[in-house]
């Protein structure tokens, strides 16, 4: 399939490949796995909470009957519960993918983690960066690739994370967009950093456009919006997409044999559409400030890449 023929609702056979989703709960998490699961990859949901773990899973096998699925605790807030789930995943050999998805955009009230980090960085950022650390050498293995889910945001408001903790300044919409700048500014870095080390990983990065749950199918426990949401949601139908198409970018990203690493995806329209090539913000893309984001985020998680390793691994 060339990149012109493209169709998301279609998508080549994905038989025998795995591919790992964090925050596969609901949102664009979920439909990523749904897409996945349709072209017959295996798919592994993680989440945070076992419930609603199960309440996804039972979901998509009902969507998708012959799906191949299973579910795994990981809370990307936690460095101790990412550990956890990297164990578990590292014992279960080589991999195709990592979609780095899971996101709080609104936080709660309080704002630190158990590792004293701040919570919208941790669990937007610090928690994938330690994951894809850790899964570094399965991916390898696999000859696959890591997707960050980065934000239109990050062309709004350019903010330069100096301060990435928030220590002075917090909003909860400035801890938003700072962690969607330094998560699109880590998928560069990783890329360069990658093919400088001969790691075969490629590392992408995708944004969903503006993606509603109102403008979305119901699926009872993942998606349940009240009749206000949807009539809020229907009144931006121009500018807006359902979050089954604002998977099409990460999946795509994921998936498609001639995306390449350093890629940035997202819809053809910006806030919706199909999914095509796009240009990140300029502060993602300068290498010296993702350099800074990188240092911090080695010394937030104590996590180092293995690169050398992988790449002895892979050969
Ligand atoms: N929707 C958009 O228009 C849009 C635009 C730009 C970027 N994005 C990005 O796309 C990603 C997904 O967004 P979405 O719209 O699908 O949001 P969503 O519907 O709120 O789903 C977020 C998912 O992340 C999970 N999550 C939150 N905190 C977590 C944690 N500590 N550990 C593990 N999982 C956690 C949630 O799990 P629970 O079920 O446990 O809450 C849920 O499954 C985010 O990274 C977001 O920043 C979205």
């Amino acid at each position: 399939m060339t990149r012109a023929e493209w169709n998301p609702r279609e998508l080549s056979d994905l038989t025998g490949r795995t591919y790992v989703v964090t925050g596969a709960t609901k949102g664009l998490g979920f439909f990523s796995c749904d897409q996945l699961a349709r072209a017959g990859a295996h798919v592994i949901l993680t989440g945070r909470h076992p419930n609603r773990l199960v309440t996804a899973r039972a979901a998509l096998v009902h969507r998708v009957p012959d799906a191949s699925v299973e579910t795994l605790l990981l809370d990307t807030s936690k460095l101790g519960s990412v550990r956890a789930a990297a164990a578990t995943l590292r014992a279960r050999g080589a991999l195709d993918g990592l979609l780095l998805n899971a996101g709080v955009v609104h936080p709660p009230r309080a704002r630190e983690t158990v590792d004293g980090n701040e919570l919208v960085l941790a669990t937007n950022v610090l928690g994938h960066f330690a994951l894809a650390g850790e899964l570094l050498q399965p991916l390898a293995a696999g000859r696959g690739r890591m997707v960050w889910v980065g934000s239109i945001s990050t062309s709004l408001w350019k903010y330069d994370p100096v301060d990435p903790q928030l220590v002075t300044g917090y909003t909860p919409w400035r801890a938003y967009v700072q962690s969607k700048i330094a998560a699109t500014a880590l998928g560069f870095e990783a890329d360069r950093r990658l093919r400088a080390t001969g790691v075969p990983v490629r590392s992408l990065t995708a944004h969903p456009g503006y993606s509603m749950g109102g403008r979305t199918i119901g699926i009872r426990g993942v998606n349940e919006p009240s009749r206000k949401k949807r009539f809020l949601a229907n009144l931006q139908a121009p500018v807006t997409q359902s979050k089954e198409d604002g998977a099409w970018s990460l999946v795509r990203a994921l998936t498609d044999p001639e995306a390449e690493s350093g890629d940035f995806w997202g819809p053809d329209r910006v806030t919706r559409g199909l999914p095509r090539r796009a240009k990140a913000a300029a502060v993602t893309r300068d290498p010296a400030i993702a350099e800074r984001i990188w240092n911090l985020c080695e010394e937030a998680t104590g996590v180092r890449w293995p690169f050398a390793k992988a790449a002895r691994a892979a050969r």
